[in-house]
C-alpha cells in the first residue's frame, strides 16, 4: 500500500523522491551501472544527477531510481538530464553489441515508471519496450523520437500516463491504445505528423482526466462519448483536422475546466455543456451559429472565444449572463445587429473583442459600469456609427482601444487623456474631426506606444506642446516580453527571439534571417493551479493597402505615429524630432507647411518616414541622410527645393520618394541641369534596382499587447521540438517578408507559399 501511495505521489508530482528504503538487488544495480556507463551526456555537467549512482551505495537510494520494498527497480526518472540515446547507433535486436544500453533497459522489465522527458533521444521507440508491460507511467516527451507509436502499448494494462508530446512521431496512432482502461493522461501534443481518429469507445476510459492531442494530425469526428467521461478535466484537441458537427448538449460531471477545440474544421452549432468549463476555445473552425441561450452555459466560464468562425446573426444577449467572463472574443465572424448593451456593462470583463464583424448601430450609448475592468476593447472593422462613447472615461485600466474602420463621428476623445494605462489608441478610418489638443488636461499617457489617427478629418495646427508632452510617452521601453497567447499552440518568443525581433527594427537585411536563431516554446493549459495566470494577446493590423496578417510578435518597444490622410495644417513642430525611439512616422496627405525640421535627424531609430502629399517647402535637411536605419522615405508631392542629400542610405531610395517636388534635383531624380546649378553628382556604379532594394514595405505593422489575469488557468510551457521551430520560422518569414519584401527575392520563397502561410496565421 505504501508503495502504491508512493507511486501515486510520483505520478502526481513527477519529482524525484528518496526511494522507499530497501536494499536493491545486486543484478539490478549492475544493470543500472551498465546503463549509467552507456548513457551519453550532451554536456558533462548534466551528468551530475547521476553522480549518486555509485556501486558502493544502495541503488534504491540513487537519484531517479525507485524500488519496491523488496528491491526491484520500478521507476527510472531521467528527465531533464539531457542524455542522448542514439538508438540508431545501437543494434537492439542483436543484443550482443558492446554498449549495454538496450539490455540494461530491457532488464528492468518490472519498471512502473520510465521518464525520459526532455532529453535528446532520437530514433524510434525500441521494440524491447514491449517488455515493459508493467509500466504505469511512460513519459518520452520532448525528445527527437521518430517513427510510429507501437501497438504494443495497448497491452500495457496498467498504464495511466502516456506522454509522447513534442517528438517527431508519425503514422497512425493505434486506436487500441485508446482502450487501455486505466489511462488517466494521454498527451501526444506537438507531433504534427501523427494522425489517427478517436473511436467512440474512448468513452470507456472512465479514469481519463487529461487528453491533449493538440498540434497533431487527427481526423474524423469527435466522439460525443468523450464529453461524458466522469473525470475529464483537460480536453485539448486544438490544431488538428477534426471535422463534423458537435451539435450535442451534454451533461458533464463537476470536473471539466478546459475545452480547447480551436483550429479544426468543426461545423454546425456551438456546442453547449453543463456544468461549465472555465476555459472554452472554439475559435478558428467553421461553426455557424450560436445558441441563443449560450450564456446560460457559461456561468463559470472565464475565457470564451468563438473568433474566426462563420457565425451569422445577432450576438445573443444571454451572453451577459456569463457573469464570470473575463475574456470574450467573437472577432472575425459575420455577426450583425447592435452590440447588446449589457455586454459592455459586464462587470469583470477585461477583454472584449468584437472586431471584424458586421455590427451596426450607434456606439454613443455604450455604457460601462463605474468600476469598468476593460483593458482591451476592440470594435474595429464593423459599421458602428454615432459618437465616441463617453462612458469609456470610466475605464481607467484601458490599455488598448481600437475603433478603426467604423463610422464614428466625433471630435478627438480628450476624455481618454486621464487613462494613464492607455498604450494603443487607434481611431483610423472614421469621421473624427477637429483638433487633437485637449485643454485643461494633463497629458498622462505615459504608456502610449501607438497612436493612429489616419484617414479621418482631423484638422488644425499641432502645437509643439502636444508633441512635447508625448515625448515622454515615446521613451524607449525596456523591451521585455509581455504577452503570450493562451490555448493555442502559438510559438512564443523567448528572450533569444527578441534578438530576432530587434533585427527587424534594426537593419535585418544586413544580418539575414538565417542568423535570427531563436529558441521558442509553446504554451498550453494544464490543471488549474492557484499561482498561475491566463494571458491573452491581442493584435492590431495597421494597413493601408488591404493587406491583412496577424502574427505573434511581441515588441513592447514598438511605437508608431500615423496621422496620415487628415487635414492637419501649419508647420511640423520641431519637437517631434525628440521622439528618438520612434521607428515609424507617417504624416502624409495633410496640409503641413514650412520646412522639414532638421531635428528629424535626432530620430535615430526611424525606419520609415512618410511626409508625402503635403505643402512642405525648403531644402531636405542634409542631416536626414544620417539616419542609418531609414529604409523607407517618401517626400513626394511637396514643394521642396534644392539638391537631394547624398549618402549611402539616400542612394537606396527610388525616384518615387522625391517626385512631385518641382524644385528638387540630384540623384535619383532625373537631373534638370538648369543654368546656374552645379553639375549633379555622378553616380557610382549602376542605379540600384528599385524593385529589390527600395520597396521596404511598412504598410503593415502589427503589435501585440497582452496582459495577465490573476486567476487560475495555468499556462505551462513546453520546449524544444523541431516542429515548432519550423513553424516559428515560417511565421518569422512571413513577418519579415511583409516588412522587407525584397527578402523574398533573396530567399527565393514563392508568393504562393507566403499566402498559404498567411492563411495559417489569420484569425
Ligand atoms: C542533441 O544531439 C545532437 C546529436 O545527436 C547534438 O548535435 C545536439 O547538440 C544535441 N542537443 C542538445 C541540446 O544537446
Ligand atoms: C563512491 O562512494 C565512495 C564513498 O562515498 C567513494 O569513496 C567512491 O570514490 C565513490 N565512487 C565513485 C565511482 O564515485
Ligand atoms: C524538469 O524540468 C521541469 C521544468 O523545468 C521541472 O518542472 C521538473 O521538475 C524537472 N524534473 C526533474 C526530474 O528535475
Ligand atoms: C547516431 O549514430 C550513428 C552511427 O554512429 C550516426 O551516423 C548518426 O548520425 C547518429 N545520430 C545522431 C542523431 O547523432
Ligand atoms: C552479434 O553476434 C553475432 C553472432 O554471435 C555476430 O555475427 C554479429 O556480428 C554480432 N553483432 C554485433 C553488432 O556485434
Ligand atoms: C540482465 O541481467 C542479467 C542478470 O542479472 C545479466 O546477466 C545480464 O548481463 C543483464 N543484461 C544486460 C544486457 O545488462
Ligand atoms: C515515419 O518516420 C520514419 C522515420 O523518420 C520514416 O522512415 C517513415 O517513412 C515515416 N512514415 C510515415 C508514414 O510518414
Ligand atoms: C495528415 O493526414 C492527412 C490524411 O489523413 C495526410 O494527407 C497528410 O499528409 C497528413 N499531414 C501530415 C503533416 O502528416
Ligand atoms: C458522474 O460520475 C458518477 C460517478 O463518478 C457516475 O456514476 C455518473 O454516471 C457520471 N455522470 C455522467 C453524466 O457521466
Ligand atoms: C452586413 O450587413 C449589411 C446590412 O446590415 C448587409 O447588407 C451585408 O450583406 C452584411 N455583410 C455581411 C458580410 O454579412
Ligand atoms: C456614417 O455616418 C454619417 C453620419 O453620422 C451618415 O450620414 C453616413 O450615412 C454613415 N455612413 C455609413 C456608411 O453608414
Ligand atoms: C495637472 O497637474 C497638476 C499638478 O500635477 C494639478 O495641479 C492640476 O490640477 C492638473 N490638472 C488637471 C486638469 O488635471
Amino acid at each position: 500500500m505504501k508503495t502504491l501511495l508512493h507511486y501515486l505521489f510520483l505520478l502526481c508530482f513527477n519529482i524525484l523522491l528518496p526511494a522507499v528504503h530497501s536494499k536493491c538487488i545486486k543484478d539490478q544495480q549492475q544493470s543500472l551501472l551498465y546503463l549509467q556507463k552507456s548513457l551519453q551526456f550532451d554536456q558533462p555537467s548534466y551528468q551530475t544527477p547521476l553522480i549518486s549512482w555509485n556501486s558502493s551505495t544502495d541503488c534504491c537510494s540513487w537519484v531517479g531510481v525507485h524500488c519496491t520494498r523488496n528491491g526491484h527497480v520500478i521507476g527510472l526518472d531521467l528527465s531533464n538530464t539531457t542524455i542522448s540515446l542514439n538508438l540508431s547507433e545501437l543494434d537492439l535486436r542483436g543484443n550482443n553489441i558492446s554498449g549495454p544500453i538496450p539490455g540494461s533497459f530491457a532488464n528492468f522489465s518490472n519498471l512502473w515508471e520510465l521518464n525520459l522527458r526532455g532529453n535528446n533521444i532520437s530514433g524510434p521507440i525500441p521494440g524491447f519496450f514491449a517488455n515493459f508491460s508493467n509500466l504505469r507511467v511512460l513519459d518520452l516527451s520532448w525528445n527527437n523520437i521518430s517513427g510510429t507509436v507501437p501497438r504494443f502499448f495497448a497491452n500495457f494494462s496498467k498504464l495511466t500516463n502516456l506522454s509522447l508530446s513534442g517528438c517527431q512521431l508519425n503514422g497512425t496512432f493505434p486506436n487500441e491504445i485508446f482502450q487501455v482502461p486505466t489511462l488517466q493522461t494521454i498527451d501526444l501534443s506537438g507531433n504534427f505528423k501523427l494522425g489517427g481518429s478517436l473511436p467512440e469507445s474512448i468513452g470507456n476510459l472512465k479514469m481519463l482526466s487529461t487528453i491533449d492531442l493538440s498540434g497533431c494530425n487527427f481526423t474524423g469526428s469527435i466522439p460525443s462519448s468523450l464529453f461524458c467521461l466522469p473525470h475529464l478535466s483537460q480536453l485539448n484537441l486544438s490544431h488538428n483536422q477534426f471535422s463534423g458537427e458537435l451539435a450535442f448538449s451534454s451533461l458533464l460531471n463537476y470536473t471539466v475546466n478546459t475545452i480547447d477545440l480551436h483550429s479544426n474544421q468543426l461545423q454546425g452549432q456551438i456546442p453547449t455543456f453543463l456544468p461549465y468549463a472555465k476555459y472554452m476555445d472554439y475559435s478558428r473552425n467553421n461553426f455557424n451559429s450560436i445558441p441563443s441561450n449560450i450564456g446560460d452555459f457559461l456561468t463559470d466560464t472565464l475565457f470564451f472565444s468563438l473568433s474566426s468562425n462563420n457565425l451569422h446573426g445577432l450576438i445573443p444577449a444571454s451572453i451577459c449572463n456569463a457573469s464570470n467572463l473575463q475574456i470574450l472574443d467573437l472577432s472575425n465572424n459575420s455577426l450583425s445587429g447592435m452590440i447588446p448593451q449589457c455586454l459592455t456593462a459586464m462587470r469583470i470583463l477585461s477583454v472584449l473583442n468584437l472586431a471584424r464583424n458586421n455590427l451596426t448601430g450607434s456606439i454613443s450609448n455604450v455604457d460601462v459600469t463605474e468600476d469598468c475592468s476593460l483593458k482591451i476593447l476592440k470594435f474595429d472593422g464593423n459599421q458602428l456609427g454615432g459618437q465616441f462613447p463617453k462612458s469609456l472615461a470610466k475605464c481607467t485600466k484601458l490599455e488598448f482601444l481600437n475603433l478603426e474602420n467604423n463610422n464614428i463621428t466625433d471630435s478627438f476623445p480628450c476624455l481618454l487623456k486621464n487613462i494613464s494605462t492607455l498604450s494603443v489608441l487607434i481611431l483610423r478610418s472614421n469621421n473624427f474631426y477637429g483638433g487633437i489638443e485637449c485643454l485643461n488636461t494633463n497629458d498622462t499617457w505615459s504608456s502610449l506606444q501607438i497612436i493612429d489617427l489616419a484617414h479621418n478629418n482631423f484638422s488644425g495646427e499641432i502645437q509643439g506642446i502636444v508633441w512635447k508632452a508625448w515625448q515622454e510617452m515615446m521613451a524607449t521601453k525596456d523591451g521585455s516580453m509581455s504577452t503570450i497567447q493562451v490555448g493555442s499552440l502559438t510559438p512564443v518568443m523567448t528572450p533569444p527571439c527578441m534578438v530576432a525581433s530587434n533585427l527587424v527594427t534594426s537593419g535585418l537585411r544586413k544580418e539575414g534571417i538565417a542568423n535570427a536563431r531563436c529558441s521558442y516554446s509553446f504554451f498550453r493549459k494544464s490543471a488549474l493551479q492557484t499561482d498561475s495566470s491566463l494571458k491573452y494577446a491581442v493584435s492590431v493590423t495597421i494597413t493601408s493597402k488591404g493587406l491583412e496578417m496577424v502574427l505573434v510578435k511581441i515588441l513592447p518597444i514598438y511605437t508608431l505615429i500615423d496621422f496620415s490622410s487628415n487635414n492637419f495644417s501649419g508647420p511640423i513642430p520641431k519637437e517631434i524630432g525628440e521622439f528618438n525611439s520612434l521607428p515609424i512616422l507617417n504624416l502624409s496627405r495633410n496640409a503641413f507647411t514650412g520646412e522639414i525640421p532638421s531635428s528629424f535627424s535626432n530620430m535615430s531609430l526611424l525606419e520609415s518616414l512618410d511626409l508625402s502629399h503635403n505643402k512642405l517647402s525648403g531644402h531636405i535637411p542634409p542631416k536626414l541622410a544620417e539616419l542609418t536605419f531609414l529604409s523607407s522615405l517618401d517626400l513626394s508631392y511637396n514643394q521642396l527645393v534644392g539638391r537631394i542629400p547624398t549618402s549611402n542610405q539616400f542612394s537606396t531610395f527610388p525616384p518615387s520618394s522625391f517626385t512631385g517636388n518641382k524644385g528638387l534635383w540630384g540623384f535619383p531624380l532625373t537631373v534638370d541641369n538648369k543654368a546656374g546649378f552645379p553639375p549633379p553628382p555622378t553616380v557610382n556604379g549602376r542605379a540600384p534596382n528599385s524593385k529589390h532594394n527600395h520597396e521596404v514595405n511598412w504598410d503593415l505593422i502589427i503589435v501585440e499587447i497582452g496582459f495577465t489575469f490573476g486567476f487560475g488557468v495555468v499556462v505551462g510551457s513546453l520546449v524544444l521540438c523541431k516542429r515548432w521551430s519550423k513553424w516559428y520560422y515560417r511565421a518569422m518569414y512571413n513577418i519579415l517578408l511583409k516588412m522587407f519584401p525584397q527578402l523574398e527575392e533573396r530567399i527565393g520563397i514563392h508568393r504562393r507559399h507566403v499566402h498559404i502561410n498567411q492563411r495559417w496565421w489569420r484569425r
